[in-house]
């Protein structure tokens, strides 16, 4: 049986606005993409997913949808689409929709029928509540701050946001509610996109009985206890998997925001989703291996034969694991940064990469409100004045939520704009593109692009890199050490996140005759036995024609 062509992609996160601009307008569109799609088959990648692309007001960058069927047109068309996807299959790249079936846009037409009367058909498709003593129906609060209650002066009712006021819960208990959804992934499904990457998805149920969530003790923070991960929400996911899924290689990848693995473990497998994200493995603010390493154990624990998890350390939700592990540091940002990327693509799992990371890309910060985009942070502005902080204050409480450090253009070249643009881009650039850019360090032999490109060339070639079990996964200090083994073929992976060398048993680690195939280090010939594997180095060796049996599930 052939395995699903998702276990074995390398996936490339594209912020939609901010990747390549086509029309000179200062955002990224569809022409833009399609003009770099021979670089990033270059790069090796064979799966996009791309952000929201749908009309919308842009409240929150495209997950605040206000037309499920269309296309944004500050992207393109619909033939702009077309063409991009037809030209990413033409070299082998499929492409994910990122889709917010949680919540609409407040001007997505749905919701405008809902709001315009309580007998309005459409009523029932959101979350309307009378008030509670003159207040909101209960005490849950937004995941961007603030209530999660708006109060809706025409029909003299609260309607639920577990984000923005301006992103509004749907009712997932509405049979009309989960026909229009799946319509709309027909929609897309019809017109050749390969799956599907769904926003929030153990948000879609909230409690039946509204009760008040409890606040964490220590912290003083709600615990988001009753509007996520709620009874019924799998039945749910399983009707829109086999709905997807009836047309054979449809893949689902699921945002569930939960830090318990044993939550998020239900989400996956036969009849679910076939991935979940796990943000516990890459969201950590500073580096530790003990964690990344007990995470990694976790994962392999919860995850049955079969199953796999996901691989990745940054997103357009969270600064660039690069500027958050590297202590400032440049020097020791990059080494961590090719460690991470070695682990990324040779672990076990689905490795999604974010743009920008394969050239080093780091975090922006506003110097000004002025210069920020991000909803979270602008709400998180609004709430530290109106709490009585002064403007310098608040800046630094809406630095801390803004998530625009991540989102700046894709630095293509030295030139003003990265050559993403020759216009202004819709927010700042990121730091130093001068060095930082495709160009330059494709020239660079020693540089972070050149080190993901041969990772990723190399996964694809050796099926114990891009599938396979773990052999042995261990932790020896700063050194994490693996081997997997797939198809009669082995491979050790070793990173040395230290500052001491560390001598390596080569030849008793594998069971075959080995080769040496890449080390972050390009003056090692890892040829010596027992090989001294520097600080701060990753390297990888294979053992083909080994006595292993085969162990990969597909
Ligand atoms: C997800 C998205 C995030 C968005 C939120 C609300 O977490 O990744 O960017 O703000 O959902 O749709």
């Amino acid at each position: 049986m052939e395995a699903p062509w998702w276990k074995s992609a390398v996936f490339y996160e594209i912020y939609m606005p901010s990747f390549c601009d086509g029309n000179g307008d200062g955002i990224g569109d569809f022409a833009g993409m399609a003009s770099k799609l021979d670089e990033l088959a270059e790069l090796g990648v064979n799966g996009i997913w791309l952000t929201p692309f749908y009309p919308s007001p842009k409240v929150d960058n495209g997950y605040d949808i206000a037309d499920y069927t269309a296309i944004d047109p500050v992207y393109g068309t619909m033939e702009d689409f077309e063409a991009f996807l037809r030209e990413a299959h033409a070299r082998d790249i499929r492409v994910i929709a990122d889709l917010v079936l949680n919540h609409t846009s407040s001007e997505h037409p749905w919701f405008r029928e809902s709001r315009s009367s309580r007998s309005n058909p459409k009523r029932d498709w959101y979350i309307w509540k009378d008030p509670v003593n003159g207040g909101p129906p209960n005490n849950w609060e937004s995941f961007f701050g603030g209530p999660a209650w708006e109060f809706d002066e025409a029909t003299r009712q609260y309607y639920y946001h577990a984000f923005a006021k301006e992103q509004v819960d749907l009712n997932w208990t509405n049979p009309e509610v989960r026909a229009a959804m799946k319509g709309v992934m027909d929609f897309w499904l019809d017109r050749g996109i390969d799956g599907f990457r769904l926003d929030v998805i153990n948000f879609l149920k909230v409690s039946g009985t509204f009760p008040d969530n409890p606040y964490d003790a220590e912290t003083g923070e709600q615990q988001h206890v009753h509007d996520k991960d709620q009874e019924g929400i799998l039945d749910a996911i399983a009707e829109l998997s086999a709905h997807a899924h009836a047309r054979k290689g449809t893949f689902m990848v699921g945002e569930v925001g939960s830090e318990d693995m044993d939550v998020l473990r239900r989400y996956s497998g036969t009849g679910l989703l076939d991935v979940v994200f796990n943000f516990n493995l890459g969201s950590q603010e500073t580096f530790s291996l003990e964690r990344l390493y007990g995470e990694l154990k976790k994962m392999e624990a919860a995850h049955a034969p079969g199953q796999l998890p996901t691989l990745f350390f940054s997103s357009h939700d969270m600064p660039r694991h690069i500027s958050r592990f590297g202590e400032g540091d440049p020097v020791l940002e990059e080494r961590r940064a090719k460690l991470i990327s070695a682990l990324t693509l040779t672990a076990k799992g689905v490795p999604f990469l974010y743009y920008g990371e394969e050239i080093g890309m780091r975090d922006f910060v506003a110097e000004t409100i002025e210069e920020m985009r991000d909803v979270q942070g602008l709400t998180a502005y609004r709430l530290a004045l109106a709490e009585g902080l002064d403007p310098e204050e608040a800046l630094e409480k809406a630095l801390a939520k803004s998530r625009d450090k991540s989102r700046t253009p894709m630095q293509w070249t030295d030139e003003t704009y990265g050559g993403f643009s020759d216009a202004a881009p819709w927010i700042g650039m990121g730091p130093r593109h001068d060095v930082l850019n495709v160009r330059t360090q494709r020239r660079d032999p020693d540089s972070i692009y050149q080190f993901y490109r041969q990772l990723i060339a190399l996964r694809h070639r050796h099926p114990s890199l891009h599938g396979g079990d773990y052999g042995r996964l261990e932790r020896q200090g700063e050194v994490l050490l693996y081997v997997k083994r797939a198809a009669g073929e082995e491979a050790l992976v070793a990173l040395n996140f230290g500052t001491e060398p560390f001598a390596l048993p080569v030849g008793r680690l594998l069971s075959g005759p080995f080769r040496f195939v890449l080390s972050s280090r390009r003056e090692t010939d890892g040829a010596h036995e027992p090989f001294l594997l520097g600080p701060q180095e990753a390297a990888i060796w294979i053992s083909e024609n080994s006595s292993v049996k085969e162990t990969c599930h597909t």
